[in-house]
Parts: C-alpha cells; sequence; structure tokens
C-alpha cells in the first residue's frame, strides 16, 4: 500500500505502530471515562490526564464500501481492583462488523451481543477476533504490559456509545488477589 503522497506504508507488526503521513491519533483519558469503571470515586481519585488507551488508523476515504484501519493501544493498570478497558461500544450501524488482531501483551475482548448472553476472548500476540454484526465490543487488559490490537472496520460503521448506559457490559473484569476474575454484573 502506498498513501497518496506515493509514500509506502508501514506497520510494525510487533506494536500495530504505523510508519506513514497523515497517521490519525484519538486520545482517551481518565477524565473521559466518567462512569465507565464500577468504582468511580476510584477512578476520580487517579490523574485526570492519565492516557488510559489511543488509538492510531490511517487515513480513509470517507465513502460507504471503504474501511478504517486502527491500532488500539490499552495501557496495564486497574482502577480500584477493576482492569484498564476501553469504553466499548455498538456500532452506530449495527449490521456493520469488525475485526481485531491481537499484537501483543494480554487481555479480554468482552462482546455483548444486543439479544444474547455477553461472552469473552483471549487476547494475545497472534489472536484474531471477528466481532460480528448487533455486538458491543470493548478490550480489557488484564496483563502488565500495553495491550495493543489492529482493527479494520467498516468507515460507515460509527461509534454508539449510549445504548450501554447505564449498566454498560454485563461482564466485568476485575483482579481478585493477583487472579482474572470474570464477573457479572448485577450478580
Ligand atoms: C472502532 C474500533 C476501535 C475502537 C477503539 C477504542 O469501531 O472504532 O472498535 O478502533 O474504537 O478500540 O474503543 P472505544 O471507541 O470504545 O473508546
Ligand atoms: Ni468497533
Amino acid at each position: 500500500m502506498t498513501a497518496s503522497s506515493g509514500l509506502p506504508v508501514r506497520v510494525d507488526l510487533l506494536t500495530g505502530h504505523f510508519d506513514a503521513i497523515n497517521v490519525q491519533h484519538k486520545s482517551t483519558c481518565m477524565r473521559d471515562l466518567q462512569g465507565v469503571f464500577s468504582d468511580d470515586a476510584a477512578r476520580k481519585a487517579l490523574p485526570e490526564d492519565f492516557e488510559v488507551y489511543h488509538v492510531e488508523m490511517l487515513a480513509s476515504p470517507q465513502q460507504e464500501g471503504e474501511l478504517h484501519t486502527g491500532t488500539t493501544h490499552l495501557m496495564p493498570g486497574k482502577v480500584a481492583d477493576e482492569f484498564f478497558m476501553t469504553r466499548g461500544h455498538f456500532h452506530q450501524r449495527r449490521e456493520q462488523a469488525e475485526f481485531y488482531f491481537g499484537l501483543r501483551g494480554e487481555g479480554i475482548l468482552l462482546l455483548q451481543p444486543e439479544n444474547a448472553p455477553a461472552y469473552t476472548e483471549q487476547v494475545f500476540a497472534g489472536s484474531v477476533h471477528h466481532i460480528p454484526s448487533f455486538t458491543a465490543h470493548r478490550l480489557v487488559n488484564t496483563g502488565h504490559d500495553v495491550l495493543s490490537a489492529l482493527a479494520v472496520w467498516p468507515v460507515i460503521a460509527g461509534h454508539d456509545y449510549q445504548s450501554l448506559q447505564p449498566d454498560g457490559f454485563r461482564i466485568r473484569v476485575f483482579d481478585r488477589d493477583g487472579k482474572v476474575s470474570l464477573e457479572v454484573a448485577g450478580v
């Protein structure tokens, strides 16, 4: 692939970092994650400008049929006993699916179908994940290093963060005495 400049585009498959012109970056800090973790008081007590995750994306043509390619880098850490995670979303266009590819670190992909129980997949270097249509998705970093996952999704997919409020995903992931514990919310 070459960028519109004619220069080659490269990705470091050990990290997911892109080497290209016009790479776009989106940063999500502690202050942006109000209401996401089960203990919001613990979240507020952490530095508000701490970057929990960022996404780097190649520039894509903004038209139906085209695809986005981006890497999410999720820091290791916890809010109280709950592992750092992305906000998570349904696609605005619910029928649009997505692929994730684990590149480094260790974590869990939470998958929440609209009308079926939530389920999880282990994320690790080399893992491949099909996120079906009508399924919300969230990455959780259960390891000690950065969790990076490459994703490919349709440009028309969009994000719907609101539909997961107020209860969010039905599975939460905690560190209980050094063990990763999947817990069903509200039980
Ligand atoms: C997408 C992808 C992915 C995701 C990031 C950040 O549809 O754009 O699933 O790039 O947006 O992992 O997660 P949040 O959008 O939930 O903050
Ligand atoms: Ni998505």
